[in-house]
């Protein structure tokens, strides 16, 4: 059948625009896991729908502000990471945790505010969610309740797990030339498992078993467009993991339930996070830059030790070279299936079995629609 989205959807600069005001500043996007910020005055800098985003751990509370300081709007964190109190290197202008213009220097003779005018000056500050350990940002003024866009099941099922998060984790991001809904459609789409990973990803995972399909339709037509709750869109799926395999540490850290699982776990509109044999989580941001870059976010983290793990640097580093050595099949595909968008004359044609990426695309359009 004909895909709800044109192949424009994929790589015109105008509906980018739209999505930016009518999806990523609308609804909440995972910022940031929890580790990244777990200190006193961690901080972590990302750009959300074209806006420079910080958060900032304060006495063990996140916060989030638009990184933008309120003298000529320069960035007040340059850094992806670090720790500093949230002062803007330009001139120095220095904020308190509520984001509320604290310092200037040379104040009373080169800017003269008074003081009253200094606490009217604060940083633009967004609301967080932190669920387990994941954290959530909404850029909206008046943002959606975050159970309106997952589901209470899922929650309870995030916060469970990922509250398991270890301190410790690995991080890296890249720049690839792909719209960031071919990758999100990319982890929806379970049969690419066995056509592109065949040789590379774990044979013991058979996700033959998420295929699903669903009642004929028409091939020469779009697929009706039901109604879609936003919350219907982010799934979790568990595909059994055949004769667990049997790396030692294993047991030097927490076992989730999920143990004889590969969980995956989709959240609308840009993540995927896997939860592998209950012991650790892979966590992709699909960030979009344009229309045609998206900004890989990939962090792995495991569950807490149990045991000493003297050697925890390594499983960490062969885990994240593992999960890009997979995705790089991807990347390769998907960068190819941006230059077809750009180029083709004719629709996407979907089948029986990509229902959740036709859910996904009714979601994604209900939010680009509306007024
Ligand atoms: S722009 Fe930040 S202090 Fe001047
Ligand atoms: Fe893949």
């Amino acid at each position: 059948m004909r895909s709800l989205l044109k192949p424009a959807h994929y790589h015109d600069p105008v509906i980018f625009r739209q999505e930016c005001e009518r999806i990523f500043r609308r609804v909440w996007m995972l910022a940031a896991i929890r580790p990244m910020l777990a200190k006193h005055l961690d901080f972590r800098t990302i750009e959300i729908g074209g806006v420079p985003v910080l958060l900032q751990n304060f006495e063990g509370r996140i916060r989030a502000y638009a990184n933008i300081c309120r003298h000529r709007l320069s960035r007040i964190h340059m850094l992806e990471f670090g720790n500093a109190p949230l002062a803007c290197p330009y001139h120095q202008w220095a904020y308190d945790a509520d984001g509320v213009l604290e310092a200037v220097p040379s104040n009373s003779e080169l800017f003269q505010y008074s003081p009253e005018q200094m606490r009217a000056i604060r940083l633009r500050e967004y609301k967080v969610e932190v669920v387990g350990g994941l954290v959530f940002v909404n850029l909206d003024t008046a943002p959606l309740p975050i159970d309106q866009q997952f589901s209470p099941e899922l929650l309870a099922v995030l916060a469970r797990d990922t509250s398991h998060m270890d301190d410790e984790y690995i991080h890296t991001r890249y720049t690839a030339g792909l719209n960031w809904k071919t990758g999100i459609e990319n982890i929806k789409d379970p049969l690419h498992v066995q056509c592109l990973h065949r040789d590379s990803f774990p044979s013991n995972i058979d996700t033959s078993n998420s295929l699903r399909t669903a009642p004929p339709m028409d091939h020469d037509a779009p697929p009706p467009r039901a109604a879609m709750p936003l919350a219907a869109v982010s799934t979790v799926w568990d595909v059994p993991i055949a004769g667990r395999s049997p790396h030692a540490w294993y047991d030097l850290v927490e076992n989730l339930e999920s143990k004889n699982f590969y969980r995956g776990v989709h959240l609308f509109p840009n993540v995927n996070l896997m939860i592998v044999a209950g012991t650790s989580f892979s966590v992709q941001i699909y960030n979009p830059l344009d229309a045609d870059r998206t900004e890989m976010h990939m962090s792995v983290a495991l569950t807490r030790p149990v045991a000493d793990f003297g050697y925890k640097p390594v499983v960490l580093w062969e885990h994240l070279q593992s999960d890009m050595s997979v995705l790089k099949e991807d990347l390769d595909c998907l960068e190819a299936m941006q230059r077809g968008v750009r180029a083709a004359e004719f629709d996407i044609q979907h089948g029986a079995y990509e229902g959740g990426i036709i859910s996904y695309h009714t979601a994604y359009l209900d939010l680009l629609e509306r007024d």
